[in-house]
């Protein structure tokens, strides 16, 4: 083999290894050292120059050059080609068509997302935030309350008992008698808290469920106070147009009692929405508070029946199943 057919030979090589380009970088590497490197197969030919005869050498040194020139131009052409089809082949797999990546994001349980409502409410006209305990003794859920033992008022509140004088609070109106033995009046609050009752468990009701207890204790507190600060509420959580009622009823710790109504257009008829009335001045006495000196109104509405109103839900066992499908739609 002649030198010339040497050099022609690695350039056929080389041709072909460039058919079989690799998409590696490690492997293009590789490839190029081979021919182009400086043990490849290029810079031997040229080492082997030295066995050229003499009068040939200029015109083989001419064609070496040439080779390794075209061989480098080849190779560099052959890999940017590559990288821009790896590009190509990048950008076709971004398809704009195709939706989104979807961030599930949670958000608050509809009955958090009332008892928020109703707690702004109440603190922009000045009531605080007080909570108290779910399990309490018979005294501060009943006895103080002016319920005492076997009065037929409990049978209002089916109870569940953990001990014999020890009960899951069956209303938030425990923290009346909690807040009033603690500090003396006046005093302003609202408690928002859960509640327990042993129920038969059905699509209104539940064995456990919220309520938001209101107390004001002042010198010379009126019903009518009381009217104006619940019909504001109400206004302000359904609508300034809902038509809302109060209707005389009993509550032993309040006289005289009333429950508030509203009107619900879509069933055409009037829904209870809470209970309220004049703190009863045995409840004063348990506490120690004179009442001659002191009034108050309290207020006791479920949390429940206001998101079933304001959202139309029907069943009140949804919101403790926890459902997606129905949470996310609040
Ligand atoms: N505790 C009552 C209940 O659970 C609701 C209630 C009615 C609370 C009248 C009050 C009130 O503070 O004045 O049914």
């Amino acid at each position: 083999m002649s030198f010339q057919e040497k050099i022609e030979a690695v350039r056929t090589e080389f041709r072909a290894a460039l058919d079989s380009f690799p998409n590696k970088p490690q492997e293009i590497e590789e490839l190029k050292s081979t021919f182009l490197g400086r043990k490849g197969k290029v810079a031997s030919l040229f080492a082997q120059m030295g066995s050229v005869d003499p009068s040939e050498r200029p015109n083989i040194g001419k064609l070496l050059n040439q080779v390794r020139n075209d061989l480098t131009e080849l190779f560099e052409n052959k890999r940017t080609l590559g990288a821009s089809n790896v590009g190509q082949k990048q950008q076709e797999t971004i398809d704009y068509s195709l939706p989104g990546h979807q961030f599930r994001i949670g958000s608050l349980h509809p009955l958090q997302q009332t008892m928020d409502e109703i707690k702004t409410i109440f603190r922009d006209i000045g009531f605080s935030i007080a909570y108290g305990p779910e399990i309490d003794d018979d005294y501060h859920n009943f006895q103080a309350l002016n319920i005492p033992k076997h009065h037929p008022a409990r049978d209002m509140q089916d109870t569940f008992f953990i001990e014999d004088n020890v009960v899951l609070r069956t209303h938030t109106s425990n923290v009346q008698i909690h807040l009033m033995e603690n500090q003396d009046p006046p005093l302003r609050y609202i408690v928002p808290g859960r509640v327990y009752r042993n129920e038969a468990i059905s699509f209104k009701s539940y064995c456990l469920f919220h309520q938001v207890e209101g107390l004001f204790v002042d010198k010379h507190v009126s019903f009518t106070e009381l009217k104006s600060t619940l019909t504001y509420f109400i206004h302000r959580m359904f609508g300034r147009d809902t038509k809302v009622r109060f209707r005389p009823s009993f509550f032993p710790f309040t006289e005289p009692s009333a429950e508030v109504d509203l009107w619900n257009e879509e069933r055409g008829q009037w829904m209870e929405i809470l209970g309220c009335g004049m703190v009863d001045p045995a409840v004063f006495e348990s506490v120690g508070y004179d009442p001659e000196v002191w009034q108050g109104y309290a207020f006791g509405m479920g949390v429940e029946r206001m998101a079933m109103l304001k959202y139309k839900i029907d069943d009140i066992r949804l919101f403790y199943q926890n459902d997606v499908r129905f949470l996310e739609q609040f």
